[in-house]
């Protein structure tokens, strides 16, 4: 069965809609409560109902670095000194590998100076949705706000975005869309050391909270997992790669291209996708998906490829939605009391000094731990199985839920911004405004 969403003229960008999902569901229920054990009940949540992403926290990175907002220079010359632009046989194409890239990037910089500076540190967010309309009603509504939502946090922070709704390789469509636009915003943004692939339905609900950049020094790819859900388990979704981090650099060129080279557009791919099944025994969508993609070449390239990728689980680099939901009440609450006791947190302020409110902020934050049962914000709410545009959401959860649930936790991370303009929405489900007074208390 093929869905309208993975023809390739209607290709959801960030998830596939699977239809045969329910009757495997209820045939995955059926396996796990048999099996049962802690870690399959988790898979079970986690993998079907939520295509990808599970979550678990310990202790949280103390932000590491609230440097300076704004970090992208002003200058726009682009002196004459021949670079990788000049080559004509430099390919954008994915299926044209690209050598000596970090050589390549070093002398495009050299000649860039101003970019130079602060290189390490900058990031480009890239998201994207389908080329054509949403079939839901209301998706393309949902979808324009989850990006507002990456806009609002991108210029907090001084990060640019790329938002694309184009097939970059015509085969490559549904999750595997995603690769070929990462990889040309490599190659179209030398000047970031960091691209930041965020799923269309996934939103920012810690407006304040940074990546831990130093942390992955010694890394090229973050993603969201659990090393022994991927080496004792070799599960498919022992790890989320809906969002992902990926370094500006030539380990990252031959990464996308070998695990580009399980995707659609080759002639491999029903190879791929009967390895993939042989290797993960949950994965019970039959084709080659990019997630289990990750997952093998985890397992299969612990030198070449495992010992560059940093798999994150200490906090919600990206967090399951319902389990995040129920508990923003709380989280506000607990906000709102900090905010009540500490009088400079409640300082009107310009919103491009944010960051440095954050930074006043976190040792209230100390006790909160991180993840499930946390009353830190989470960083990113993922709605996985949700699927906004398609309107195809899992049929475990009634479409009302995920709607509401969207709306819940968009407008959540919305009060975040609208404090900087004098505004706040009381309750999270209705959509109109109050003024908030001079030293109030946000939340
Ligand atoms: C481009 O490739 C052709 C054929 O491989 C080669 O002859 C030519 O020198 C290359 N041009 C550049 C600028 O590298
Ligand atoms: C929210 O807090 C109340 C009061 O402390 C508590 O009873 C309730 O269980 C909490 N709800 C959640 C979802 O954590």
């Amino acid at each position: 069965m093929v869905s309208p969403d993975q023809s390739p003229l209607q290709t959801t960008m960030a998830k596939p809609s699977f239809p045969p999902r329910n009757k495997h569901t209820s045939l995955l229920t059926d396996i796990f409560l048999f099996v049962g054990g802690s870690i399959t009940a988790l898979l079970l949540i986690w993998s079907f109902w939520s295509f990808f992403s599970p979550t678990q926290i310990q202790n949280f990175p103390s932000p590491s670095s609230f440097s300076q907002p704004n970090i992208k220079p002003q200058d726009n010359n682009d002196p004459p000194n021949p670079t990788f632009y000049d080559d004509p046989n430099l390919s954008y194409s994915i299926e044209k590998p690209i050598k000596n890239w970090d050589e390549k990037r070093r002398i495009w910089l050299s000649h860039h100076p101003s970019f130079a500076t602060g290189v390490r540190e900058r990031i480009l967010v890239v998201t994207g949705s389908q080329p054509s309309a949403c079939r839901n009603p209301i998706g393309d509504h949902l979808l324009l706000r989850f990006f507002k939502n990456k806009v609002d946090y991108c210029r907090i922070h001084g990060y640019d975005i790329f938002y694309n709704n184009a097939l970059f390789h015509p085969k490559m469509t549904t999750f595997w869309a995603k690769l070929p636009v990462v990889r040309s915003a490599m190659i179209a943004h030398p000047e970031s050391e960091w691209i930041w692939w965020v799923d269309s339905d996934a939103a920012f609900t810690d407006m304040e909270f940074k990546l831990p950049l130093d942390r992955y020094q010694n890394h090229n790819l973050i993603v969201h997992g659990w090393a022994h859900l991927v080496y004792d388990v070799k599960s498919w979704v022992s790890l989320n790669a809906g969002i992902f981090l990926i370094r500006n650099c030539q380990w990252s060129m031959d990464f996308i291209n070998v695990w580009a080279s399980m995707g659609p557009q080759t002639p491999d791919f029903d190879k791929w996708s009967e390895i993939q099944r042989s290797t993960l025994p949950d994965k019970l969508f039959p084709k080659s998906d990019d997630q289990s993609g990750l997952v093998y070449l985890l397992l299969k390239g612990k030198d070449t490829w495992a010992n560059k990728i940093y798999l994150e689980s200490e906090f919600y680099f990206e967090g399951y939605w319902e389990e995040i939901v129920g508990t923003l009440d709380n989280i506000t609450a607990k906000y709102v009391e900090i905010e009540r006791g500490v009088r400079g947190l409640r300082r009107r302020h310009a919103e491009i000094v944010s960051e440095s409110y954050a930074e006043m902020r976190e040792p209230y934050l100390k006790d909160a731990g991180n993840g499930k049962g946390s009353w830190r914000r989470p960083f990113i709410t993922h709605f996985t199985g949700c699927q906004p545009c398609s309107g195809n959401h899992n049929q475990r959860y009634s479409a009302k839920s995920c709607w509401n649930g969207m709306h819940k936790v968009l407008n959540f991370a919305d009060n975040q911004v609208l404090r900087s303009y004098g505004l706040k929405r009381c309750d999270l489900l209705d959509s109109s405004l109050t003024p908030l007074p001079f030293d109030s208390w946000a939340g």
